[in-house]
């Protein structure tokens, strides 16, 4: 397996998907990662699929409802998480190591948490009444040429954009930008942060670092686009991909460190406690 850091660097969402099938020990590798990755870091339980759609007609891909948005796609991962308070940060994170994972078999990947149509998804994983389904991802080869329509979205999110560490990540309080020269490998650590996908490319997270190696984790909520799919908290997902590309750098890089929800009294405006990471 690639360094995972690389693989963080590596991914980007691929919008159009070449027909080359997928090659039947990648397949299996992926179904037997998926099998195990049901523990978010919350402790909420979540459930993924492999729906492999080869055979299907195109009015049958069509239900997916990606069409128009992503071009091609043969192959999705889906998943279902039961509704509790932290089900999406746990989905978030779960969910995209199935996409870092996807993305070292030299697979391209997009998270779908917009255009699908969930009850397709739904039915496909068989799920019962209280299971959401936040997000799938198709997966699949590049196609090489991106089309306009793939370079024209790319743009319009402003895909390759991220905003500089100075408007993310803070020192004691939401106001003192960090000193990242100070950091040691956490920089590195907080640049996984910074690189990872976000619905609308919006980059919600924002990190205070405390004393010693604890960085408080929180979420700059646009509350009218997070309650766009009602139950279904789509910033809240961005939250748990943070925690998962802070968690596979830190431990690449040997730094140990454990989850926790704490009470920080730091002065923090407007923004809403997620997490704390105590190194
Ligand atoms: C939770 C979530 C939901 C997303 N939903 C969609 C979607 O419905 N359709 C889409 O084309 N891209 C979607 N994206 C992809 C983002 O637009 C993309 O990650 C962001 O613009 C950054 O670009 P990059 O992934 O190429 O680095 C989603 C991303 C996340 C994290």
């Amino acid at each position: 397996m690639k360094a995972i850091i690389d693989v963080i660097q590596m991914r980007y969402s691929v919008r159009n998907y070449s027909s080359r099938p997928i090659e039947k020990d990648k397949i299996q590798q992926i179904e037997a990662y998926l099998k195990n990755n049901t523990q978010g870091p919350l402790g909420c339980k979540v459930r993924f699929e492999l729906i492999d759609a080869m055979d299907y007609e195109p009015a049958e891909l069509k239900e997916f409802g990606t069409y128009g948005f992503i071009k091609g796609p043969r192959v999705y991962i889906a998943g279902v998480v039961k509704s509790n308070a932290t089900s999406m940060e746990d989905f978030g994170y779960c969910m995209e190591k199935n996409i870092l994972f996807a993305t070292s078999l030299g697979l391209g990947t997009c998270w779908l948490g917009g255009t699908l149509n969930r009850s397709t998804f739904l039915e496909k994983m068989n799920a019962v009444e209280d299971e959401l389904l936040p997000a799938a991802t198709p997966v699949g080869y590049a196609e090489d040429n991106k089309t306009l329509k793939d370079r024209f979205i790319r743009l319009a999110v402003g895909a390759k954009n991220r905003k500089p560490p100075e408007e993310l990540f803070f020192d004691h309080s939401n106001k003192t930008p960090l000193d990242l020269n100070s950091l040691g490998l956490y920089s590195i650590v907080l640049d996984a942060v910074r690189i990872a996908p976000s619905a609308s490319n919006k980059q919600p997270w924002r990190i205070i670092k405390d004393a010693g190696n604890k960085y408080h984790i929180y979420m700059k909520e646009d509350a009218a686009y997070n309650a766009t799919f009602k139950n279904i908290k789509i910033q809240n997902l961005d939250m748990g991909i943070a925690m998962c590309h802070f968690e596979l750098a830190a431990i690449e890089l040997g730094l140990k460190g454990e989850w926790t929800i704490e009470k920080p009294a730091l002065e923090s405006g407007d923004l809403k406690y997620i997490v704390s990471w105590v190194g």
